[in-house]
């Protein structure tokens, strides 16, 4: 089989490289020589990674590369059996290419479509042959994620949606397949966290550092969504969210955050660019170095000493920070205004409440802050009332309590939570609208974006009606029409399907 693959930026270059050391013969095409070289470098650099790291060996490199045939125009794709399309994410330019990969490609071909957001039925409208049109949408990066969606339009042949389902099994990839609908099952869900993850940022809401260390350490995400979104590429991810926004029911939560827009504007595209949020060594790289916005050391380390610390809240949260905190060598206390007289910090241990109706009982609101314990992070909530030495001094508190400090405002759901809530939220919109199984969409954010569990698992552990307090009070609180809670989970949770802790939930258990 012969394959071809328009565009080598990006996804392109990974594309090519997926097919080549599966055995395929490729040809490999650009628009214009200098970015026919860019494509050939990634290639390279991707490769002799490889052979770096000892997954490739150099043999194996050179007979994947000789497997590669590079070229400028459509016009060197005749004689291949599928193409698939890894250009920008503009629909008129796709249209265009599809146009004239409909005249130039041999009538049985297969024309595959790599987008993430555009609809593949509209691109597949371009072609007089759109039962051979399909969506084949790989993850970043190709070579490493298992999963393909394969979206079947309403006009796909069953034969035409076999053949891509056992070309992604030869490949070594998990294929999903699903409708034709704005972002699929994967950037669907993740895009919309992605978006919120930049507009905390743009806010001042945390730092980068901050942000992404939250999600990587406190969810286990093998990255943070702004490295991540510097990974995708910068104008990848506004066209992406502009598309959703515009096909996906103008959810202000796919509105692109006016700073995506800007950054763009300004080439700071990410690594591609080799500067995005992040600044990298070089385009291409994915080595971080530090810039004016890295923090320096006494920005980190600084804060008074802490020995005896005050611990205000209610219930087991408190409790357990009382513990954590005596465990880690405090003296603690617990109580009235009174007898958190002469502690050094005050924390507040609250979920279910604003942490500055907590501060303002103890009656020294400047030396409260909230500290929430998520798994390797320790948020440290300010108030509009919390002195900086406050802070300062609740980071070393939980350093010393073993977990990376992340320091964000008193809003509903924190840092974590309310990036996470809503992504579960959608998860369980999907499964109701019948768009995906719950299974299917499981595997679609562990294979394509390497989270270690999928929605669903992670609903089933927390507890259905942990995330529909959560998601509640999100929405009491910024009001936003698409935080409003899956009327399923509402549902589950009456039905007293509460996930593992009851034996039930999205799964069944022993
Ligand atoms: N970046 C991601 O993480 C990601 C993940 C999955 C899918 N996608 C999708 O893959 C597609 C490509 O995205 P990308 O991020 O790789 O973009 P990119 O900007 O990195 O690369 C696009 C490449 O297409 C080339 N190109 C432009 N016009 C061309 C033409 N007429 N003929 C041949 N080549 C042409 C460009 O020179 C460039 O090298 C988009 O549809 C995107 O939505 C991206």
């Amino acid at each position: 089989m012969n394959v071809g693959v328009v565009g080598l930026g990006t996804m392109g270059a990974g594309i090519v490289e997926v097919f080549a050391r599966n055995g395929l013969n490729v040809v490999a095409v650009e628009v214009d020589q200098p970015a026919l070289e860019r494509g050939q470098a990634n290639l390279a650099g991707s490769t002799d990674r490889a052979v770096a790291r000892g997954k490739l060996t150099e043999a194996d490199r050179d007979a994947l590369l000789g497997r590669v045939r590079f070229a400028v125009g459509l016009a060197a794709l005749r004689e291949v059996d599928l193409v698939v399309e890894a250009v920008p994410e503009h629909l008129d330019l796709k249209r265009r290419i599809f146009a004239e990969l409909d005249h130039i490609c041999k009538p049985t071909a297969i024309l595959a479509t790599n987008t993430s957001s555009l609809s593949v039925t509209e691109v597949a409208a371009a072609t007089r042959r759109p039962g051979q049109v399909i969506g084949l949408h790989f993850f970043n990066p190709a070579p490493v994620m298992k999963l393909v969606e394969v979206i079947r339009t309403v006009v796909t042949a069953d034969r035409v949606v076999a053949d891509a389902q056992a070309l992604c099994a030869r490949l070594g990839k998990v294929a999903v397949t699903v409708a034709d609908r704005a972002g699929f099952v994967a950037n669907a869900l993740l895009f919309g966290y992605l978006n919120q993850a930049v507009a905390m940022y743009e806010a001042k809401y945390a730092t980068r550092e901050d942000i992404d260390a939250a999600m990587r350490l406190g969810c286990g995400l093998p990255m943070g969504p702004l490295a991540l979104m510097d990974l995708i590429g910068l104008d990848t991810g506004y066209q992406i969210l502009d598309t959703m926004y515009r096909r996906g029911g103008r959810d202000r939560r796919h509105a692109p955050a006016p700073l995506l827009k800007q950054m763009v504007t300004a080439g700071l595209l990410g690594r591609k660019s080799g500067k995005g949020f992040y600044t990298y060594a070089k385009p291409g790289s994915s080595a971080v170095v530090s810039d004016d916005l890295t923090p320096t050391s006494s920005q980190v380390d600084s804060g008074r000493p802490v020995s005896k610390v005050g611990v205000a809240g209610e219930g087991a949260p408190a409790a357990d920070m009382v513990e954590a905190l005596t465990k880690a060598g405090y003296d603690v206390a617990r109580g009235s205004p009174a007898e958190l007289s002469d502690v050094d910090l005050v924390v507040a241990a609250t979920v279910d409440t604003p942490v500055v109706e907590c501060a303002m009982g103890t009656g020294r609101p400047a030396d409260v802050v909230g500290l929430h314990l998520v798994n390797g992070v320790a948020e440290v909530v300010h108030t509009v009332r919390t002195a900086p030495e406050a802070v300062a001094a609740a980071r070393s508190v939980a350093a010393q309590l073993g977990r990376t400090p992340v320091v964000c405002p008193d809003r509903a759901g924190f840092l974590v939570d309310a990036l996470l809530f809503p992504y579960l939220n959608d998860a369980v919109k999907m499964v109701d609208a019948g768009y995906a199984t719950v299974d299917d969409i499981d595997n679609a954010m562990k294979l394509g974006c390497g989270y270690p569990a999928g929605p669903f698992e992670v609903l089933d552990e927390v507890g259905l009606d942990t995330a529909l307090a959560r998601q509640r009070q999100l929405y009491r609180q910024l009001r936003e029409p698409g935080l409003a809670p899956a009327p399923l989970l509402e549902q589950m949770v009456t039905a007293g399907y509460l996930g593992r802790k009851a034996g039930r939930g999205f799964r069944s258990y022993a």
